[in-house]
């Protein structure tokens, strides 16, 4: 048997310079970082996943394990097939009062090809792409991919994360050509209002030019609390011909394994175009499982079950916010849907010092760092919660924003547990001394 060879430097000219323009997803960074916590030590708290704690309901096991035993298991049509790509339309469509025909709708493996197909079919090299930030991290990593210009839209805490007419209209030019929304929002649980939708389709419908597309990402369109319905700016006046709605089955149906999402085209003949991306990428994805989001989507077992886990999010948010803002030094605003708690660390950042041992770091570090990530690291280390860092979520707008994201897709003792270390974290200035100087890890 011969010795695995060892790892030499990749040669700087091996790989084409866009690779080195595309950014990531650091919600995938953190596993490696926790192993290495824990093998230094106890087990951490799970607090930085994305994904829903509850299994994939039964009713849906069943339909995918009745279409492997029928044989389900060839290609199948690139565009998703026919069956599911009705249940989305009309699924879609009874919610927002729209007729959408099947043929407009594309099916994708989960919600973030569609994400980067519509950077790479929209957005010219030199054009701008309008993203919230904070805010779901594909959205700006394509941006420099295809050397288009990132123009973040900063949201604000005190307008509980929604998006005002008054904080896009200055973005807005005559080179704007695509503009990312996600309500309910990851990372800030932020849902937009009736009358922010309205507005904010009456300024782009009065100041961009027919060919300026809205990407609605309603991923968490089912997770939302107190009793509130999920909009979709695609309902207002006008906006149907300008939006794509895209959503899938990782959140509602807690299936991120699945590997199912959608997007609502305004033309049919804009999904032709994306069908023909799609059969280049992947030319179709598992019929077995398109047969389970089917059965997701029509059968009636599905909803109580969503009930019970959105009860049980609204439970635990019930349960978390308090504890937080309870917390020295810490406010949350409620969030009104998504699973994330997000957590103002001001005064945390303050008391510690970490703005002064952030400034004190090399330039190189700094780059790939903030106030927030040495507390989310500290966290880590030293008191083995593991949270996500503002930063990783939008970089563009995130400086002196000092804030985490704590999923509560987690248990109650562990949730309680997560918020007794962060509180305790939160006022031992010797233990972060004590971390920074060990140098242990400054960055993700
Ligand atoms: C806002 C948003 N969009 C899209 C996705 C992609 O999810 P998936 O690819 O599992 O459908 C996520 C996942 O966290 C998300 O938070």
């Amino acid at each position: 048997m011969s010795a695995a060879p060892t790892a030499a430097p990749l040669p700087s000219t091996l790989f084409a310079d866009r690779v080195s323009r595309i950014g990531t997803e650091e919600a995938f960074a953190l596993g490696a970082l926790i192993r290495e916590a824990e093998a230094k030590g106890d087990r951490v708290i799970r607090c930085n996943l994305g994904q829903p704690d509850f299994p994939l309901p039964k009713h849906i096991v069943h339909a995918v394990q009745r279409a492997l035993d029928d044989g389900l298991t060839t290609y199948c049509d690139p565009q998703g097939i026919p069956e599911l790509r009705t249940a989305v339309a009309l699924s879609i469509g009874a919610k927002h009062g729209l007729d959408i025909n099947p043929e407009r709708v594309v099916v994708y493996p989960g919600g973030r090809p569609p994400i980067g197909f519509a950077h790479m079919a929209y957005s010219e090299a030199g054009q701008e792409v309008i993203y919230p930030s904070p805010g779901y991290p594909l959205f700006e990593s394509f941006v420099p991919y295809f050397r288009c210009a990132p123009v973040p839209v900063v949201l604000r805490e005190e307008h509980g994360f929604g998006l005002t007419r008054k904080e896009l209209e200055p973005l807005l030019s005559p080179r704007t050509k695509l503009i990312f929304l996600n309500f309910p929002s990851n990372p800030t649980g932020g849902v937009a209002t009736r009358a922010q939708l309205q507005e904010l389709a009456e300024l782009i419908l009065e100041k961009t030019p027919p060919d300026v597309r809205v990407y609605s990402d309603e991923s968490y369109e089912a997770i939302i609390f107190d009793g509130e319905e999920h909009l979709s700016i695609a309902a207002m006046p006008g906006m149907a011909a300008r939006t794509i709605i895209a959503s899938g089955v990782s959140k509602t149906y807690a299936w991120t394994g699945g590997r199912v999402g959608w997007a609502v085209y305004p033309t049919v003949e804009e999904a032709r175009v994306h069908r023909r991306l799609a059969i280049n990428y992947f030319a179709s994805i598992p019929p077995y499982n398109q047969w389970g989001a089917i059965e997701a989507l029509e059968s009636p077992e599905s909803p109580p079950a969503i009930r019970a886990m959105v009860d049980a999010f609204q439970r635990r948010r019930d349960l978390v916010v308090p504890a937080l803002n309870a917390i020295d030094g810490v406010t949350c605003q409620n969030p009104k849907g998504a699973f994330y708690a997000f957590p103002n660390i001001a005064g945390v950042v303050e008391r510690l010092g970490i703005e002064e041992a952030f400034d004190g770091l090399a330039q190189n570090i700094r780059d790939r760092s903030s106030p927030a990530t040495l507390f989310q690291l500290f966290l880590l280390y030293r008191y083995r919660v593991a949270t996500m860092d503002r930063r990783s979520f939008s970089t563009l707008g995130s400086e002196g924003q000092h804030y985490l994201r704590l999923s509560i897709a987690n248990s109650d003792d562990e949730l309680e547990e997560a918020v007794r270390r962060i509180a305790m974290a939160s006022q031992d200035e010797a233990g972060f001394r004590d971390f920074m100087a060990s140098g242990e890890r400054y960055t993700l």
